[in-house]
């Protein structure tokens, strides 16, 4: 247990350039392995809460599987506009477990 962590998933269970949805307390998350590189958004497009996990991801930009809003998975900032932006969180891989912070970044 890490303080503000919760631990989701073994990080063999996440492949490369794939993306698996877990629950982090009162959220549904969705982590994303970018060519290796780890990010977790809330899994829930801004626009009407469609399942971004089950988007395409190209070069870092989830596309929202429902209405094609497009979002960087590293910020959670809408791409085609400014009025929109999805829920970040802090993550991290020790001893071979995904750690997603119980809370959404504030910023
Ligand atoms: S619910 Fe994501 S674009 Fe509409």
């Amino acid at each position: 247990m890490r303080d503000g962590f919760i631990g989701v998933a073994d990080r063999s269970s996440l492949a490369r350039n794939s993306a698996i949805v877990r629950s982090v307390g009162a959220y549904e998350v969705a982590i994303f392995d970018v060519d290796n590189e780890l990010f977790a958004l809330e899994n829930a497009c801004p626009h009407q809460g469609g399942p971004l996990a089950e988007g395409s991801v190209e070069r870092g930009i989830v596309t929202c599987p429902w209405h094609a809003w497009r979002f960087d998975v590293r910020t959670g900032y809408m791409t085609l506009g400014d009025f929109a932006r999805v829920a970040r969180f802090a993550i991290f891989v020790d001893e071979g477990r995904i750690w997603v912070g119980e809370e959404p970044i504030e910023e």
